[in-house]
Formats: structure tokens, sequence, C-alpha cells
């Protein structure tokens, strides 16, 4: 399962990047209205950093308006993907900008129904939201569970994006239902990497170095 990242903050990327694993970038206007910044600028300025697939949001809310606005955004950067939500408009337009070979990534999908609507658009991604609906007391990995079975019994190819992730375990939910990809913010993935077990042995590997460090030379 590739991971992503769900952050529009350069810092945060840059960090994340330079550890090797990572294959991507989701913002939506939220985050990027956290940044204060350009929005186009900061969308190159992101898929010059992360040579994988970065999804930036249409604003408009009618078809139209989506399809002009995703069609400006697809020439941003080779790498950028158009989000759509996934409203009629949003299908429409999703159907349209997949005609003209624009990859998009279908967000806010909250039921199954919806991500097989999202497919037979054309979405190069769907994006359903796990935390979202575990917030309103509904189980958001078993959606995962289902819109990946039902992607498999009918060999369609749009890819499961597990988006609106806020824990380690929503990541493993993920990855063992079948997503194709997870994104996280920036504290989910930092709590990836660190296991107590992992700080305590390096400490402890360290301390028994330094008492022979003398003894045993230098490495490299
Ligand atoms: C990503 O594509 C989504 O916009 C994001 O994961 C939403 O996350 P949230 O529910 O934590 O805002």
């Amino acid at each position: 399962m590739q991971l992503f990242l769900d952050t529009a903050n350069l810092d945060e990327i840059r960090e994340i990047a330079a550890w090797g694993v990572l294959d991507g970038i989701t913002t939506n206007p939220s985050l990027v209205g956290k940044e204060k910044s350009d929005f186009k600028k900061l969308v190159q300025e992101i898929c010059k950093i992360v040579p994988g697939p970065v999804s930036a949001e249409v604003v408009a809310t009618d078809a139209e308006g989506m399809i002009k606005e995703g069609r400006s955004i697809a020439t941003w950067a080779e790498n950028v993907i158009v989000k759509c939500p996934l409203t009629p408009a949003g299908l429409q337009a999703t159907s349209t900008l997949a005609k003209d070979g624009i990859r998009v990534n279908v967000t806010l999908c909250f039921s199954t129904n919806q991500a097989l609507l999202a497919a037979n658009a054309g979405a190069y991604f769907v994006s359903p939201f796990v935390g979202r609906l575990d917030d309103i007391n509904q189980d958001g990995s078993a959606l995962i569970a289902e819109i990946a079975q039902m992607f498999s019994i009918h060999a369609i190819e749009t890819q499961v994006l597990a988006a609106s992730i806020r824990t380690p375990v929503h990541v493993t939910s993920a990855a063992l239902a079948g997503a194709d990809i997870a994104t996280m913010p920036y504290k989910v993935f930092k709590q990836l990497v660190h296991h107590p077990l992992t700080d305590k042995g390096v400490e402890s590997f360290m301390a028994d170095w330094a008492k022979v460090k003398d003894v045993v030379g230098s490495v490299g």
C-alpha cells in the first residue's frame, strides 16, 4: 500500500520525503488555506519535492466551473491530480476531465455506492473518509474493505485512497482492508515510525558501543 502525506506544508513534506517512503501528497482547500500562500505556486513547489501524485482540489461548486478549474490545475505540473467532490456536479466534471485524459481524485466519499459512481465516472482515485465516518459512529475502515472488495469483484481500476486517517491503527486497517493508498497527516506519519522498544534498543546499543569504542575502531 502506498503512503501519502495529507498536508500542504512544505516543511512537513520535505521532512517526510527525506525518509524515502513518501509516495504522494493530498491537499484540500482547508489545508492549502492554512499555508496562506499562492495556491498554484504552492502546488508547483510540492510537485517538485514529491515526484508522485499530488492532489489539488477545485473550489467551484458547479460542473462548468470545476471543469474549467480542473483543466487549469492539470497544467500546473505533470504529477498533479485534480480533486473533485463526490457531488452530481463533481461526477459530471470527473467524467469530462477523465475523457480529456486528466487524472481525477474524487473526494468526500462516504458510501460504497458513491465509490461505484466515482469509478464509473472515470476517477483515477476515490477517497473514502475513514475518520469522519468514525466521528459519526460509523465504521470507516469497514467502508474501505467493502469498496476494495467491490472493485476487486468487478476488476475496477480506480484506486482506493483511504483518507481522513486519524491514527496509526487506521493505516493498518486500511492496508488490511485492501486500500491502494492511505493518506495521513504529518503527526500520524511520524507516529508510524516510532516504537518505544526501538528507541530503547538504539539507546542501549549505543551505550554498549561507547564503552568499547577505543577497542573496536571506527566504522567507515
Ligand atoms: C484528503 O484527501 C482529505 O481531504 C483529508 O484526508 C481529510 O481529512 P480530515 O477529515 O482529517 O479533514
